[in-house]
């Protein structure tokens, strides 16, 4: 072959050296690059095909979903967080948070656990037309509601109430399973006895785990129910807990407990830095909160308008994404409750209605952009996706 013209410069050959080795080196790089990238995505991956191994019912409303990957491999979670399961129902598509209900000191299975809700369009079809061998989408692990030995108390103070159990129960069972040296209280409130799940688990549990105390405290208990009756009071608090000022609260259930029992617990004197509470959806009835103008009625209409896309028609007391998926138009979400920003709309043109505690970063806010899973039109909108 005949002799490029550069081979004649000194030291043509320890350069050829070094541009070989950097080529090696890059292409080293690059296969490191993505093996990390690949590593990452099967620790956190977007979407989980899982399959239905199991159904157990655990009370006449309530079912654990076990859930299985395909391809054998579950990414690990903390105990306390959930998957946001994405679904179509009757030509919706939508999503819906399920705290993962097993310990995650195994990764075979995710265990969700479903609890009937009224009229519940998500709840409805899994625990009527959903069978062992189906097919799931979900995210990955997702949420901050978990221990974290840094910041919170080995003594942990647990309130549940109805299917706010389930992050808990993925608590119990880790700190059971691997003799983690934790106190956990549970109060778990119910409105009657039969809709407590996992009693009986639960109950053996605190039979033979002495750091565990379990204490059912059902609403309207019949003449001859035996165990704790009304609500979860100060009172009741100190009587089994005693001093809770080294304690971590961890609360976890419908919008009416947390309405009672925050203002109980502050009543001990716990600061607001030692409780933490679990995301529970949009509010049940936003025509209730203090801030809603008067003048809007709930079935009120309006008009909303997707900019170069489709216009839909919005009721005044349902949050904008319910509405947005509703008319086909399908932003992602994954909590559904204010706080991982996947729903972000901007408002173009037109005004919202957000609850005082909704947590939107002060970039959105200064943008125009609010959580479409906890805004409320209150007049017609123009939005961009
Ligand atoms: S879905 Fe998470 S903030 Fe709306």
């Amino acid at each position: 072959m005949k002799k490029g013209i550069w081979e004649d410069f000194d030291g043509y050959d320890s350069i050829n050296e070094e541009i070989k080795a950097s080529h090696i080196t890059a292409s080293k790089r690059a296969f490191e690059l993505d093996f990390a990238d690949q590593y990452i995505k099967r620790l956190h991956p977007d979407r989980l095909a899982l399959k239905i191994a199991d159904i157990i019912q655990e009370t006449p409303t309530t079912k654990t979903f076990r859930l299985v990957s395909e391809d054998n491999e579950l990414p690990p979670f903390q105990a306390g967080q959930y998957l946001s399961l994405l679904i179509e129902v009757q030509g919706i598509r939508t999503s819906r948070p399920y705290s993962i209900s097993s310990q995650p000191n195994q990764i075979g299975y995710y265990d969700i656990t479903v609890k009937q809700v009224k009229n519940g369009l998500v709840s409805t079809f899994l625990l009527n037309h959903v069978n062992i061998g189906d097919s799931l989408t979900v995210s990955g692990p997702q949420g901050n509601f978990y221990f974290n030995p840094l910041v919170h108390d080995e003594n942990m103070i647990c309130i549940a109430g109805g299917s706010g159990i389930t992050p808990f129960m993925s608590m119990i069972r880790e700190i059971v399973d691997r003799g983690l040296p934790r106190t956990l209280t549970l109060f778990y409130g119910n409105r009657y006895a039969d809709d407590i799940i996992f009693h009986e688990q639960l109950t053996h549990i605190s039979d033979h785990f002495e750091r565990f105390r379990y204490i059912p405290v059902i609403e309207k208990a019949s003449q001859d129910y035996q165990g704790q009756c009304g609500l979860i009071t100060a009172d009741l608090i100190k009587e089994v807990a005693g001093a809770s000022e080294k304690a971590t609260f961890f609360l976890c259930g419908p919008q009416g407990m947390y309405d009672f029992c925050l203002p109980q617990i502050e009543h001990l004197g716990i600061p607001r830095k030692k409780i933490r509470k679990e995301l529970y959806g949009p509010p049940l009835d936003i025509c209730k909160d203090p801030g809603w103008p008067k003048e809007i009625e709930r079935d009120r209409l309006f008009s909303v308008s997707v900019k170069n896309g489709q216009t839909i028609s919005a009721p005044a007391a349902s949050p904008l994404l319910v509405s947005l998926e509703k008319g086909g138009v399908v932003p992602p979400s994954i909590c559904r409750s204010g706080e991982c920003s996947m729903c972000r709309v901007k408002i173009l043109s037109g005004k919202v209605f957000q609850p005082a505690d909704t947590p939107v970063r002060k970039s959105d806010s200064q943008y125009g952009y609010v959580h479409s899973c906890v805004s409320y039109p209150l007049e017609d909108l123009e939005i961009l996706l």
